[in-house]
């Protein structure tokens, strides 16, 4: 199989395993292409790329944007502050007359669930879904499960917890997603009240118990609270949480085994990880954003390739 099943990329829910290793596999060409001394390959010269970030992203933006210019895509750079969205514009208008400028696929972080699906529905253009809510984060989850295969040579068999901000995740849920695809064991760890009620249905364990679910993990993945997603108090205070659910170096220590480290950050040093266990050997938290290019690149390179031109 040298092409995705696939139309845009809005989840890892609607992609097959077979997508999900095509993907590897162009993403280690690309790893490959990035760290020659010329780390350009003119594969996209004729297309255009809009990268329309209607939500604060540092890590997600850089990316995409150094995969397209790594690819020798024209991108064109939107973001929602400083844009007519100010003034009431819609979203399908926005893009449609960003598209009229010939536009061939857009990547989109949105606040809102379900964004990048409309989207895709609306417009004659590839949508690559950047992240949208609480709902996915689809590269995000293939950078992650692309990095626990770098790290430990397969994800199958592996056991991966994902702890903190669950109800508020679009990362937990795309990495569940993926994660299960490739044939790992997953688990949640938080407050109860921070974990959807459904997590069961999905196949996937669920602790309260930190030091539990870390004796069981072989990867770890620590998520950031999202404060900004969340309208009411769901623990007494950040210092609270990070006493029962902070990964410090001396958990990490008292541990029967070497376990790998993730976060997709932002990071919260401090709350959801110190910085100690943030910075050690066992975190792979800079490879992860390094990986990101190269996904991103096979990506947005498999899709362009269903592009007539
Ligand atoms: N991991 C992630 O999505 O980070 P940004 O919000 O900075 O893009």
């Amino acid at each position: 199989m040298n092409n995705l099943s696939v139309e845009h990329l809005i989840g890892i829910k609607e992609l097959s395993t077979e997508d999900i290793n095509l993907i590897f596999k162009t993403a280690d060409s690309f790893k490959e292409v990035i760290n020659r001394p010329i780390k350009k390959v003119p594969s996209l010269r004729d297309i255009t790329i809009a990268n329309l970030f209607f939500e604060n992203s540092t890590r997600t933006k850089l990316s995409f944007e150094l995969a397209e210019k790594r690819l020798s895509a024209d991108i064109v750079n939107f973001s929602a502050s400083g844009s007519s969205v100010k003034k009431g514009e819609s979203l399908v208008d926005t893009v449609n007359n960003i598209l009229s400028m010939k536009v061939d696929l857009v990547v989109m972080r949105h606040p809102n669930p379900g964004a990048a699906s409309f989207l895709a529905k609306k417009v004659d253009a590839k949508v690559i879904n950047a992240g949208d809510g609480t709902h996915e984060h689809p590269t995000q989850a293939l950078l992650d499960a692309y990095s626990i295969r770098e790290k430990l040579g397969s994800v199958k068999g592996k056991k991966v917890v994902i702890i903190g901000d669950i109800l508020h995740s679009r990362v937990a849920l795309s990495n569940i997603y993926c994660l299960q695809k490739l044939g790992a064991e997953v688990m949640v760890c938080g407050p109860l009240n921070l974990i959807p009620k459904n997590m069961k249905d999905l196949g996937v364990k669920v602790s309260t118990n930190l030091k539990e679910a870390l004796e069981w993990c072989d990867v770890a993945n620590m998520l950031r609270i999202q404060l900004e997603r969340q309208d009411e108090t769901y623990f007494p205070s950040l210092r609270e949480y990070s006493m029962l659910f902070g990964l410090n170096k001396e958990i990490l220590d008292s541990l029967s085994k070497k376990i790998v480290v993730m976060h997709p950050g932002p990071i919260n040093r401090g709350v959801e990880i110190t910085s100690d266990v943030a910075d050690s050997e066992q975190s792979i938290i800079l490879q992860q954003v390094e990986n990101g290019v190269a996904v991103r690149m096979a990506v947005i390179y498999l899709l362009a390739s269903q592009i007539e031109r």
